[in-house]
């Protein structure tokens, strides 16, 4: 009876581990949707989903500033990401319009 209860027990709290641990990723990848619509993001979701999920992108939400993102483009650049001319001035903007430092 005790080591019933004891996996009960071990499962209750994986469960809670779950219920708390996992949603975490798909609310976070449910963010792209909250990315208004416009240049920048058609920019974002072609050139900037290759390597990694927009997650990637998005969970730096407000921590950098124009200058910051600027040099985040310039570096997936160089990793290989595919940018028209023009298009890095206008992914820096929205970039740092929608997910830049306030
Ligand atoms: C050729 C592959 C590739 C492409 C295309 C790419 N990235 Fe990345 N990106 C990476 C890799 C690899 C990392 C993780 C290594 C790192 O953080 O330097 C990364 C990490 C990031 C990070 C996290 C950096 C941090 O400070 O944690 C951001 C933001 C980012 N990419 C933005 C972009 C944007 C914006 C674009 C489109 C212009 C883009 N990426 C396109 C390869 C790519």
């Amino acid at each position: 009876m005790i080591a019933v209860n004891r996996s009960l027990l071990v499962l209750a709290a994986a469960l809670a581990w779950c219920i708390v641990v996992l949603p975490a990723p798909s609310r976070a990848a449910g963010r792209d949707d909250e990315l208004p619509d416009g240049d920048g993001k058609k920019i974002l979701l072609a050139s900037c989903t290759n390597c990694h999920d927009l997650n990637e992108v998005t969970k730096l939400r407000g921590y950098y500033t124009k200058a910051q993102w600027r040099d985040v483009v310039k570096t997936m650049v160089e990793y290989g990401a595919q940018l028209k001319k023009g298009e890095d001035e206008v992914l820096v903007d929205y970039l740092t319009q929608h997910l830049g430092k306030k």
